[in-house]
C-alpha cells in the first residue's frame, strides 16, 4: 500500500471512531468521582482518589422539593450537573427537576452538549423544538408523557394547564450547558452593538434599548 493510501486509511479510521464517540467519551474505569476542588484542567473533572470514594458520592438528595417559581417567567429548574453531583463525572448524564407556575415558561434555549428526555409528572405542558431548517415540532404533553429534545436544537416548555406542572428530565451530558436565546442576545455582557441587533431583528433603537433593559 502506498504511503498516501495508508495516511488516507488512517484518517478514515480516526474519523469513523470520532463519529462513533460523537457525544461524551466512554469511561475507562468503573467510576471517576469528580474532585471538584482539583486544580487540574482535563476534559471533564479529575477523579477523586478511589479509596476515598463512598456511597454518598453516588447520591444526590432534594429533587422532591419544588423550585421557587415566584419570578417573571413562573419557572424554576434544579439542574443537577457534575458540579452538584460528583458521581456523575464521565457518565454522560444529568438529571433535573422543572417546576412551572400557572402559565410558567421555560424560555427558548438549547443545550449545546446534550439531548434531553422530559417526563411530565403532574399537569400539562406545551413543548416544542425548532430544527436547523426552522421547522417547529410541538406537542401538548400530559402526565406520564415523555418528549425528546434533540441535542443542540432550540426548544421551550410552557404550562398550558390549569394547575402547576412538575416535570423531570435526563440529559445526555454531565454538563449539558444552557444557551438561553433571549438572554444571550439581549443580555450579553458587554452588550452586543445596537447596529448588529437592530439589523438582525429589524428593530429600531428605542425598542431594542427597551428589550435590553429587561435583561
Ligand atoms: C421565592 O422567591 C421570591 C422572589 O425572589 C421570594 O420573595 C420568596 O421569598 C421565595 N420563596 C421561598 C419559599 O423561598
Amino acid at each position: 500500500m502506498a504511503f498516501s493510501h495508508i495516511v488516507r486509511f488512517t484518517f478514515l479510521l480516526v474519523l469513523s471512531a470520532s463519529l462513533v464517540f460523537a457525544s461524551e467519551p466512554s469511561p475507562l474505569q468503573d467510576f471517576c468521582v469528580a474532585d471538584n476542588t482539583s486544580p487540574v484542567f482535563v476534559n471533564g473533572v479529575a477523579c477523586k482518589n478511589p479509596s476515598l470514594v463512598t456511597a454518598d458520592d453516588f447520591t444526590f438528595s432534594g429533587l422532591d422539593k419544588p423550585g421557587n417559581t415566584s419570578n417573571q417567567q413562573g419557572f424554576a429548574v434544579n439542574l443537577v450537573t457534575v458540579d452538584q453531583f460528583p458521581g456523575l463525572n464521565t457518565f454522560g448524564v444529568t438529571v433535573e427537576r422543572l417546576d412551572f407556575a400557572l402559565k410558567g415558561l421555560n424560555s427558548p434555549h438549547s443545550h449545546p452538549r446534550a439531548t434531553e428526555v422530559l417526563t411530565v409528572i403532574k399537569g400539562s405542558l406545551y413543548v416544542g423544538f425548532i430544527t436547523t431548517e426552522n421547522k417547529l415540532f410541538s406537542k401538548v404533553m400530559n402526565k406520564g408523557d415523555v418528549f425528546v429534545f434533540p441535542i443542540g436544537l432550540v426548544h421551550f416548555q410552557y404550562n398550558i394547564g390549569d394547575c402547576e406542572v412538575e416535570a423531570f428530565s435526563v440529559l445526555s451530558s454531565q454538563d449539558p450547558g444552557v444557551v438561553r436565546i433571549a438572554n444571550s442576545l439581549f443580555g450579553a455582557n458587554p452588550a452586543i452593538s445596537d447596529d448588529i441587533l437592530s439589523k438582525a431583528f429589524m428593530l429600531d433603537k428605542k425598542t431594542l434599548d427597551y428589550i435590553q433593559s429587561q435583561f
